[in-house]
């Protein structure tokens, strides 16, 4: 095996474009790690907000970003057990988060720890979950599963567990949105998506089958769009990727006693427009929780679930593990005109 493998790292995070290129040691497996060579990253917005100092929580100095990976495991300390050589793994976002809600922002990688943006990873084995290989998914969407999969699933698992039939709405068509689209779908939900773009939404209800659109800047009263779609129920569930700016219409949408997942920051209200979201919860009696990734608890029961499925999961584009791959990922991202993920192939 080779001693020295590609790194890329963050050195001054003023942008995009700042990643730099290096060749460093292959890490030495511990007697508890596994040592993972890695197939294909996943790219998330945290990841443009880390590059360009815009992450609202710790980012250690020189990181290497990324945090969603998966690979083959192929080297294997003394104490590990469970593992065989060839294993295809992905980790948890934060690897110290087995179960339960996470105890605070110090352990994600490719934040206050070094990611995945490299050719070789070590880690606790206790982190790590196998992926069945001889499934239909490439590694790139089983990376894909790592952030925004375990996300969805505590959207829709995390809190009062989804039931075939209810309505999920999403908030725009970016990682999380599709991916939990996807989710609900094959759990038997209905689903309705929000979008910028009527060329987006035509696409999704295409390819993924959404079964109502809202286009949020035509409408942008679109809570008024759920109610008439929902015969004035309002939907189960929401994602609710605007934040202050957009919790308004949200709780307008929602059912009475339903779970607006608060998972994004897109859209800030100005500070005299300030929703009061104590009045807003108690108009519905809503839930209104905060999402904090997952613990590695929940990408389990999701990597099970989209296994068992052969889920489609929504990779849109991959890049190549070069310089010049990396930083055109990155302005893929930042440019916004996806849907759904997008990964660099490693290997
Ligand atoms: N809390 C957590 O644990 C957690 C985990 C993962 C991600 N996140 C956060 O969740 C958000 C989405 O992440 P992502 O990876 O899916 O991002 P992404 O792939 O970059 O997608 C962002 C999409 O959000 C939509 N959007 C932007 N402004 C909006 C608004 N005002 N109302 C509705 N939709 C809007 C846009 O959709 P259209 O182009 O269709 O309009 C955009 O494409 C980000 O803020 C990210 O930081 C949080």
């Amino acid at each position: 095996m080779a001693s020295e493998q590609t790194v890329f790292r963050l050195n001054s995070r003023q942008s995009i474009v700042d990643l730099t290129r290096s060749i460093e040691e292959i890490p030495k497996v511990a007697a508890h790690e596994v040592l993972v060579k890695i197939r294909s990253v996943a790219l998330n917005f945290r990841d443009l907000a880390i590059a360009t100092s815009r992450y609202p929580f710790p980012v250690k100095d020189n990181v290497i970003p990324v945090s969603d990976a998966c690979g083959e495991i192929v080297e294997i300390g003394p104490n590990v057990q469970g593992f065989t050589k060839g294993d295809w793994v992905i980790a948890n976002f934060n690897p110290g988060n087995l179960y339960g809600p996470m105890k605070d922002w110090f352990g994600g990688l490719g934040g206050p720890v070094d990611g995945v943006l490299r050719n070789y990873l070590s880690i606790n084995a206790s982190s790590v979950i196998r992926v069945p290989k001889e499934s239909s998914l490439k590694a790139s969407q089983w990376a894909a599963l790592v952030c925004t999969g375990t996300t969805a699933w505590n959207a829709l698992y995390g809190n009062i567990p989804l039931k075939p039939g209810q309505t999920v709405l999403f908030q725009g068509t970016g990682g999380v949105s599709i991916t939990g689209l996807v989710l609900a779908k094959a759990a038997g939900a209905k689903t309705i998506i929000t979008s910028s773009s009527d060329e987006k939404l035509s696409y999704v209800r295409r390819k993924y089958g959404a079964d109502h659109t809202i286009n949020y800047i035509t409408h942008p009263e679109w809570a008024k769009e759920v109610q008439i779609i929902t015969q004035g129920n309002g939907v189960d569930y929401i994602f609710e990727n605007g934040g202050s700016g957009t919790i308004k219409q949200s709780v307008d949408s929602i059912s009475y006693g339903g779970v607006v997942s608060i998972i994004g920051f897109l859209s800030a209200a100005k500070q005299e427009e300030m929703p009061d979201v104590a009045a807003l919860a108690l108009s519905k009696g809503c839930v209104i929780r905060g999402i904090t990734v997952g613990s590695k608890q929940l990408l389990e029961e999701c990597v099970r679930f989209v296994g068992s499925h052969s889920l489609d999961i929504p990779v849109e584009k991959t890049f190549p593990f070069t310089e010049e791959g990396v930083k055109a990922a990155y302005k893929y991202l930042s440019a916004g005109q996806h849907i759904g993920k997008i990964c660099i192939d490693v290997e």
